[in-house]
């Protein structure tokens, strides 16, 4: 009984000594909240202002768990990511019960199937494709859908490994990004793209210009198929970059050709380019140096600047034509890019793509150049859409990151990305085993092209590449649909589309 009385007493002073402590510090708060002169809230509001902080960062987590609806959130929606989870794990993408995306947003496309699809025995798979059939090298490129540029820097090296593997696995292309390659490119054995940047990141001399010899080696990995010029990307056109010094390891300076622990500035065009002349100059010469195929990347903010290449290929000849141009649109993303170019510089890819795409066919280049197109291109009917459209291939980044794990935390300019995708601290990378997501890697891209296929049957066609803007309508913002040839007429092109 006695013991009780004393325990029950502990405790009331345990209880009386932390209210205590709670007011003493409200006080505290009080006074500090209400005599500091930088917040307005917390001037007013002393004390309980502060939750409205905590509340807003809770908020960023919570939102998309509790509050979101399915089709609501950007840059991607639950919708879209669950589909890129489940193909990752090789789950069904079969829904129940309807669709609950709402049909009458202006841009949704709405594939028209065919009154009598082929037989099952009727279809075939996606049928490799040439690029750059001048080069010396050309390049055979099984697939429809590919990895888009996110340099080693950007992302982190388990990142880099699981898509070599990954890529290699559902047999698609990596793309390098501007960081030059590196051994974890290498090692999954998957074909190549490298990204040349402005700042020529793997293959520049000590003055930072192209270097030949630099080329030539790079080229010599058979791995590397093509050589990618990057004139702009869709999330931050006309910028350049700064790789802080303290991001740039001893290993990442030699994968570079940079030096060690200094700020390395990347300019926001090639120095030696400044029109459409020295880019075919620079195109040509990267063809001849490495016998392998050569095209260039870009956002555009219109085609008619573009009119002034078409003329030149014109003059000088098709053996001139870059073998691709990969269309970027406005809506792409990055590691970091500020916000106003971001949100407002740069034409989205759905209306990008069809302009490039016109003006290729236009002057009779369909066979010649191929083009390749990213934004946004993360689910199968985007892809289909791209293909409607007069895309030969499609690239993705943010897609294939869903695949490694990213749950859209919106931290990859930090190095505090919790799943390990873009953050070089290793505690968090420990999140990220290569072994498991090499997998998943693959199983989205396979998960892609089969439902591609599955579009395609339905519309009528035995292959993905033989769809074409008669198949797909476009809800206007009426809620009417339009054919996508009535909005945007296609160019003759030896009868593969009309
Ligand atoms: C983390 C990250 C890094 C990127 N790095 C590059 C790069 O080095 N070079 C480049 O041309 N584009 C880069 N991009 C842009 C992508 O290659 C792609 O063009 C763009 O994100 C559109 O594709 P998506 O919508 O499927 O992500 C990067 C994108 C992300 C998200």
């Amino acid at each position: 009984m006695a013991f009780t009385m004393y325990a029950l007493q502990v405790l009331a002073y345990v209880f009386v000594g932390v209210v205590g402590l709670v007011v003493l510090a409200a006080a505290v708060l009080y006074v500090i909240d209400r005599s500091q002169t930088k917040d307005a809230i917390l001037r007013n509001y002393p004390v309980i202002g502060r939750f409205r902080h905590l509340f807003s960062t809770l908020g960023e987590f919570f939102r998309q768990y509790f509050f979101a609806m399915d089709r609501e959130e950007l840059p991607f929606n639950r919708a879209q990511r669950v589909w890129v989870e489940r193909a990752s794990h090789g789950k069904g993408n079969t829904l129940a019960f309807g669709s609950t995306r709402n049909l009458g947003v202006p841009g949704t496309p709405i594939f028209m199937n065919a009154a009598f699809p082929p037989l099952d025995d009727q279809f075939s798979t996606t049928e490799p494709l040439e690029i750059g059939p001048t080069a010396r090298q050309p390049y055979l490129a099984p697939s429809i859908f590919n990895i888009s540029g996110m340099s080693y820097g950007a992302i982190s090296k388990p990142a880099v490994q699981a898509l070599s593997r990954g890529a290699k696995a559902a047999g698609v292309w990596m793309n390098t990004g501007e960081g030059g390659v590196s051994p974890y490119h290498l090692e999954g054995g998957c074909d190549i793209v490298f990204q040349i940047g402005t700042a020529k990141y793997g293959v520049r001399d000590s003055e930072g210009n192209l270097s030949d010899d630099k080329l030539r080696e790079v080229a010599a990995h058979d791995q590397v198929r093509m050589f990618e010029i990057k004139l702009s990307q869709g999330a931050k056109p006309g910028k350049g970059g700064i790789l802080p010094g303290a991001k740039i390891t001893p290993e990442i300076a030699a994968i570079r050709g940079i030096q060690p622990g200094q700020d390395s500035i990347s300019p926001n065009r090639h120095r030696e380019v400044d029109s459409f002349s020295d880019l075919l100059d620079l195109i040509a010469h990267i063809r001849d140096v490495t016998g392998k195929p050569v095209g260039f990347k870009a956002c555009i903010g219109s085609a008619d600047p573009f009119v002034e290449l078409f003329d030149l290929i014109k003059t000088r000849g098709p053996d001139s034509a870059p073998d691709f141009i990969t269309v970027d649109g406005g809506e792409g993303g990055t590691g970091a890019a500020p916000m106003p170019l971001m949100d407002l510089v740069g034409l989205p890819l759905r209306e990008a793509l069809v302009r490039m795409v016109d003006l290729r066919d236009r002057y009779g280049l369909h066979d010649r150049i191929r083009i390749i197109a990213s934004g946004k291109l993360v689910n199968p009917g985007d892809v289909a859409w791209a293909l409607c459209a007069g895309a030969d291939f499609i690239t993705s980044a943010r897609g294939f990151m869903f695949s490694l794990g990213c749950i859209q935390a919106l931290k990859c300019d930090r190095n505090t990305c919790p799943s390990g995708v873009t953050t070089h601290n290793p505690r968090f990378q420990k999140g990220l085993v290569v072994h498991e997501k090499d997998k998943r890697v693959a199983a989205y891209a396979k998960g892609i092209i089969k439902e591609v296929e599955t579009i395609a049957h339905s519309v009528g066609v035995s292959e993905p590449r033989k769809m074409g803007r008669r198949h797909v309508r476009i809800v206007q913002d009426d809620a009417r649909s339009i054919q996508m040839n009535e909005l945007y007429p296609s160019y003759p092109t030896n009868g593969a589309k009309a």
